[in-house]
């Protein structure tokens, strides 16, 4: 089918669950109030950090870029080339970003470093914020993508 349903009573808090949609990685996380409060230490040094292009429905289209602000849903797919970024905690510094970076997704390719919700900094190659997909609460505790 066209879309995926996933349980995510078992998602502890700072967790990433990577389910399969369309053929492509998409992670869901649940971030912790730490995590969301490092969302707004750094707008002037993101790309798109109002998220105005089209990288979300709608309902994402909020500073947690989010249908519930704790529940992250993105594609797991660099915008530049494609490559596959992945997680890093709260608190880890990258020389390459500077101290705006509070944790989030870096991308071993070309060095795209993005926030918790998945905004990219603007001095790396990606010209987007990450992907969110189609998604929606089935329940308290499952959601469908796409
Ligand atoms: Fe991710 Fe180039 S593919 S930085």
């Amino acid at each position: 089918g066209a879309s995926v349903e996933v349980d995510i009573s078992d998602l502890p808090p700072g967790g990433v669950k990577t389910v399969e949609w369309r053929g492509k990685p998409v992670w869901i996380m649940r971030r912790t109030p730490e995590m969301l409060a490092t969302l707004a230490l750094h707008d002037n040094a993101l790309a798109d950090p109002a998220s105005r292009k089209d990288q979300q429905p709608e309902y994402a289209r909020n500073a947690q870029r989010s249908i519930r602000p704790e529940v992250f849903v993105t594609v797991g797919i660099c915008t530049h080339l494609g490559c596959s970024p992945s997680a890093v905690p709260v608190g880890t510094a990258n020389p390459s970003v500077g101290n705006d970076w509070k944790g989030g997704f870096f991308c071993p390719c070309h060095g795209s470093t993005f926030d918790l919700a998945g905004r990219v900094f603007k001095n790396k190659p990606a010209p987007t914020n990450l992907e969110v997909p189609p998604h929606r609460y089935v329940s308290d505790t499952r959601l469908t993508i796409g």
